[in-house]
């Protein structure tokens, strides 16, 4: 018997986990520079919060979601996105009584039960953010300036912004109808999910990707022209606080997002480098969710964006910028005194914040120097009784071949190694992975 991972669930191995690591530190620096404070809600809730928060009508919920019972019989769900815990988190803790403003942002795997394809899997991660108890339309601009910020800290360009208002509760019904109308008489020669859409909420239609809907999704009337005095103000305050901001966008009337707890605002941050699942990142205002929840009537607006789909496109383009998380030094020890001999200075080494390591198998020098390479040492060191005896040893750069003489205490080695890393630092963005 053989394991394979779980469809549409992956391993995030070694030499990929240095363009992750980055990106979550550009994530955590952009929240903290818009003062957003990190949440990690866990990955399982009761399943009743998502069917509740999210809509029974949605495909997430309907179709999508790793449910499971308990011991107890309760029904359980692995989370297939982060607001809904967010608002439970908010509540159950007493958040809105504390200060009912807050801005909150999460790091995290989420689960869906998709038919995996590219830039889309069953486990996948997002990194989002949460703002919670304001209707000011600044607060839109805001949200959607942090993913700007977020994509040019990564010197991601070539993205759009896809904007649209759904208005409030009352627009959406009569936007529903609008649309119930628009779609009656096409409606027989489009998809079985589009046929129960039409009656249980014709919005869910405007997501629908199947070939046979597309004509009358394409001749559908935009939400824009269906919003009341109070909705339609409020876009046109997010519109032009936008334009001030020079943030561009691009009114999609149609864009309704694949989740019933939106209110006015929604957008989408789109690649073209994705293909059918060009959404790097997605959000709106949710301004009845936590009331829906079960607390105060409290407005939210965030977003979220799928990290596998981020690193996919950085990986795409050339210089894909990754965390620099290659070995600073490998000691190469001969014969059982230079052993003895790199044990110790490897100890006393790490101490000083140098990352170095040995060989462990008994190998000849040839094949220590091998395994250095190939697991993308920045410098290798041989200890022989040469070098033990004159207290000097070569310090190599594995890329250059530059060599250094060097005196053989923690300190001297410490100290060539902070000379040189500052260079590191800086070509990180170029850095080659260990090559195992
Ligand atoms: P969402 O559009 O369902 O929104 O997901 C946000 C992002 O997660 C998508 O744009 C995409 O990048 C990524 N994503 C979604 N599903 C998958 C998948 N199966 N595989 C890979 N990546 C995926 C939400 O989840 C909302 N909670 C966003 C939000 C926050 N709205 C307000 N606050």
């Amino acid at each position: 018997m053989t394991y394979e991972a779980v469809r549409g669930m992956r391993d995030i191995l070694p030499e990929e986990v240095g363009c992750w690591t980055l990106v979550e530190e550009r994530v955590r620096d952009v929240a903290r520079l818009y003062n957003y404070r990190e949440i990690r809600p866990p990955i399982v809730e009761h399943t009743e919060l998502f069917s509740r928060g999210i809509g029974e009508a949605t495909d997430i919920v309907g179709k999508e979601m790793f449910t499971f019972p308990d011991k107890k019989g309760r029904s359980l769900t692995l989370r297939p996105e982060a607001t809904a815990s967010v608002v439970r988190a908010y509540l159950e803790h007493g958040l809105h009584v504390k200060e009912p403003f807050q801005k909150l942002f999460y790091l995290g795997p989420m689960f869906r039960y998709e038919k995996p394809q590219k830039g889309r899997s069953r486990q996948f991660h997002q990194y989002g953010v949460e703002a919670i108890g304001s209707l000011d339309s600044s607060l839109d601009v805001e949200v959607i300036e942090v993913a700007w910020t977020l994509m040019d800290s990564l010197g991601l360009g070539g993205l759009s912004l896809r904007l649209n208002s759904i208005g409030c509760a009352q627009d959406h019904g009569r936007y529903r109808e609008v649309l119930r109308a628009h779609f009656a008489d096409r409606i027989t020669s489009m998809c079985p999910d589009c046929q129960r859409r039409h009656k249980e909420n014709p919005l869910r239609i405007l997501d629908c990707k199947d070939a046979r809907c597309q004509e009358a999704i394409a001749a559908a009337p935009g939400s824009v022209d269906h919003l009341c005095e109070e909705c339609a103000r409020h876009f046109a305050e997010v519109r032009r606080l936008l334009e001030h901001a020079s943030l561009s966008y691009r009114i999609d009337g149609r864009l309704v997002r694949g989740l019933d707890y939106y209110t006015r605002t929604v957008f989408e941050l789109v690649s073209q480098d994705l293909g059918a699942q060009d959404a790097l990142l997605g959000g709106g205002r949710y301004d009845d969710l936590v009331a829906k929840l079960g607390g105060p009537p409290t407005p939210g607006v965030g977003f979220a964006g799928g990290m596998d789909r981020l690193i996919l496109v950085l990986a795409e383009r050339a210089n894909a910028p990754c965390a620099d998380e290659r070995l600073n030094l490998f000691l190469v020890a001969l014969g059982e005194k230079g052993r003895a001999f790199a044990l110790d200075l490897t100890r006393a080494l790490r101490r000083e914040g140098v990352s170095v390591d040995l060989d462990y198998r008994g190998r000849p020098l040839r094949k220590q120097i091998a395994y250095a390479d190939s697991i993308g040492a920045r410098l290798l060191l041989v200890l022989g009784e040469n070098e033990i005896e004159s207290a000097k040893g070569r310090l190599k750069e594995m890329d250059s071949g530059v060599e250094e003489d060097v005196a053989l205490t923690p300190a001297a080695i410490a100290d060539a190694i902070s000379r040189r890393r500052e260079e590191w630092n800086s070509s990180s963005s170029q850095s080659k992975s260990p090559r195992t």
